[in-house]
């Protein structure tokens, strides 16, 4: 039994100082220290053969071994948990002096702040925003609103056509038919949406950004289309700005106005932004059509209603002084920043 003592200290000494974490030195505990495995308990257990006069002293050795190795894994482990601590607090450590890391700040692309003003001053005034698709039919683009094949007003609108039935709507125009054919007046809508039509220079992009608005209900005339166009002018380019109304054509409103606000840059006098003339053109607009109220099975003996359409980047040019349309399509991220509120 002497022996076997001077084993187990032996090798405890030997390899106690070599666990660099608490749960190695656990284990190597174990193997002496552990209630039923251990070696030291595995000591006690030969009590049973010792001769009862030797018990006394037996126990008592065992008893001081057992001691002597729980008070030395005790004191080790206590030193290797320090150790531990040192380290993850050496590797958690944040050095304050380093310079930190600049996350650069995204800005709106001038679009999105259009339309996002758009909604808000329309939504006010309690309109819907209802949301169409790219890819239209003919019916939807031309006929339903008026412009059926071989009418010459498609002329004003190149088209990419996908088949002989789809295209790329060239207008938000569209989502009013869809609208008034899915919902009876009152109709108060504005559908924002990407266009596209074969042009190509400093005003003209193929592909671009028009709001569209809808306005179906008893007794609707183009005063309402003239006090709305008021207040949204004011809000969307300053207060003080004035809105008139020029004859035009367009075949799905009828009459048509082309529409003009006061210069807001130089009050009406006249500047380089509205050529002298004291006025810019921002959007289309007029009555319904009663064709168009037909075609979807609203009567128009019952309903009238107005509807107006602008073009998002326009405005974005005249809001931001942009000079060119391509400014916006480059996905150069200065161009968004300079705009940033
Ligand atoms: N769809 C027309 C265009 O793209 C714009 C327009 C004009 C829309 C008059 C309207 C309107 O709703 O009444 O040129």
């Amino acid at each position: 039994m002497e022996e076997k003592i001077k084993e187990i200290r032996a090798e405890i000494e030997e390899k106690i100082g070599s666990f660099d974490t608490s749960g190695k030195l656990y284990e190597f505990r174990k193997k002496f220290l552990d209630n039923k495995e251990g070696a030291i308990s595995q000591l006690m257990k030969g009590m049973r053969d010792v001769p009862k006069e030797e018990r006394p002293q037996f126990g008592k050795i065992v008893n001081e071994v057992k001691e002597w190795a729980t008070a030395r894994f005790d004191e080790m482990e206590e030193r290797v948990k320090a150790k531990e601590l040192e380290r993850r607090n050496a590797d958690e450590a944040i050095d304050v002096t380093m310079p930190g890391v600049v996350s650069p700040e995204g800005a709106l692309h001038p679009d999105t702040m259009v339309i996002n003003d758009l909604i808000d001053i329309f939504t006010s005034m309690g309109f819907e925003i209802f949301e169409g698709t790219e890819i239209e039919n003919d019916y939807y683009n031309f006929t339903a609103l008026n412009t059926p094949k071989d009418h010459p007003a498609r002329d004003m609108q190149d088209t990419f056509y996908v088949s002989d039935e789809f295209l790329l709507r060239t207008q938000t125009s569209a989502g009013q038919i869809h609208v008034m054919e899915n919902k009876k007046p009152p109709i108060k809508i504005r559908s924002p949406g990407k266009v596209f039509r074969p042009a190509d220079d400093a005003t003209h992009s193929p592909m671009f950004t028009q709001m569209e608005g809808l306005v179906v209900d008893k007794g609707i005339s183009v005063c309402d289309l003239q006090g709305m166009l008021d207040t949204f002018s004011a809000r969307i380019f300053g207060e003080g700005v004035k809105t008139r109304l020029r004859p035009s054509y367009f075949p799905f409103t009828e009459p048509s106005v082309e529409v003009d606000v006061s210069c807001f840059a130089c009050g009406g006098k006249g500047c380089k932004l509205c050529k002298g003339t004291g006025w810019i053109e921002v959007l289309g607009a007029g009555i319904v059509n009663r064709h168009v109220l037909e075609n979807c099975g609203i009567d128009p003996e019952e309903y009238s209603g107005f509807a107006f359409g602008m073009g998002v980047e326009r405005i974005a040019m005249l809001k931001y002084g942009i000079n060119n349309i391509k400014a916006l399509f480059e996905s150069d991220t200065r161009v968004a920043e300079q705009f940033k509120d």
